[in-house]
């Protein structure tokens, strides 16, 4: 079964997967059976291009690499918007790949569901539309007959949502609590460095880690979405962001650092989520202070971490990357290959 893809949004995470694609076509053609045609790519910026022969990524990286439009690719048809190339195109798997919005979830709401009426898969690193509306629109696509795959909301391309919904289905997970924000880990590590809060922020824009209004990450939002997304997926709940108290670490000054590095401790953000006694979820984004020889203390610059809590296997930690590029590119592409195991069976 060939995959037929369609990419809304060509931003850097988008551009993560296609750089994969390029680079790993041939390997997964070869080991996995994995065929895929990318016939489409729309973007609001820049443009938009398909063609149901498929299109040459390398040429389209190229393109956007010199900061010219992909409607200069030369192809059957340009100038969908977003919505026509959900509809109009004979892709089967939607990548919805466009910024996030924590606030509406739009533009990536109206795609998402757009796609999944339509009876095409979806694979998405949008924090926005899962974190608001997860339930929802895994039913839309259990009624739809197709799949919603967003391993890359949380922790990029480390396999948390694989994990907790897959992996350890079973095992009676009870709470996850972890550093799940790679911008502000990074900031808080860089800080104990020596390096000035807005200095360290600037480092994490221009690494690619922070969202593109990086309030998102500091005042605690975007770990916010993704404890929403935990518990709601992985734990059963169905909370809405206003259950969440939420801080973040813009009150956390320097001399707040050291001192705690005195008390032999570090400042993390900490999100966590469990199961309470009386039924339900409840979940909090704060920055803690963790003491030195606690593994979530030595969990440095971008890399996330998240425990979970069994009954069967007590804790389960897995650490790795939570942002960037590459990992999160990845990420889309586990979420492809997921799809085209069940598609093949
Ligand atoms: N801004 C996010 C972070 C990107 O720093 O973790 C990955 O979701």
């Amino acid at each position: 079964m060939v995959l037929n893809i369609a990419f809304i949004g060509f931003g850097v995470v988008g551009q993560g997967l296609a750089q994969i694609l390029v680079s790993e076509a041939e390997s997964l053609r070869r080991q996995r059976g994995f065929e895929f045609r990318v016939v489409a790519i729309a973007d609001k910026v820049k443009g938009s291009v398909y063609d149901p022969r498929g299109l040459d990524l390398t040429k389209l990286l190229a393109l956007v690499e010199r900061g010219a439009r992909l409607d200069e690719y030369p192809s059957s048809s340009k100038g969908l918007d977003s919505i026509k190339t959900i509809t109009d195109t004979d892709a089967n798997v939607i990548v919805e790949v466009t910024w996030t919005d924590l606030r509406t979830g739009e533009p990536a709401m109206t795609h998402i569901k757009t796609a999944l009426a339509r009876k095409k898969h979806v694979i998405t690193t949008n924090k926005g539309p899962i974190a608001l509306a997860a339930k929802e629109l895994l039913s839309l696509a259990k009624k739809n007959g197709v799949q919603l795959r967003f391993e890359g909301t949380v922790m990029s391309g480390t396999p948390v949502i694989s994990l907790g919904t897959r992996n350890l289905a079973g095992c009676q997970i009870r709470a996850v609590r972890g550093i799940v924000n790679g911008t502000t880990n990074f900031i808080l590590t860089e800080m104990e460095r020596g390096l000035s809060y807005a200095n360290a922020l600037a480092q994490a824009q221009k690494l690619g880690y922070a969202e593109a209004d990086p309030s998102a990450d500091v005042e605690g939002h975007d770990a916010l979405a993704k404890v929403l997304i935990l518990a709601n997926t992985i734990l059963g709940g169905s909370l809405v962001k206003d259950q969440v108290p939420c801080q973040g670490i813009t009150g956390i000054t320097a001399k707040d650092i050291q001192q705690a590095k005195a008390e032999r401790k570090r400042w993390k953000l900490i999100a966590a989520a469990a199961l309470k006694e009386s039924g339900g979820v409840e979940a909090y984004v704060r920055p803690e202070k963790i003491p030195f020889e606690h593994p979530l203390a030595s969990v440095s610059g971008a890399t996330n971490a998240l425990t979970f809590v069994t009954k069967y296997l007590g804790e389960v930690t897995i650490v790795g990357p939570g942002a960037g590029q590459a990992p999160t590119g990845f990420a889309l592409l586990s979420d492809l290959l997921d799809i085209h195991r069940t598609l093949a069976k």
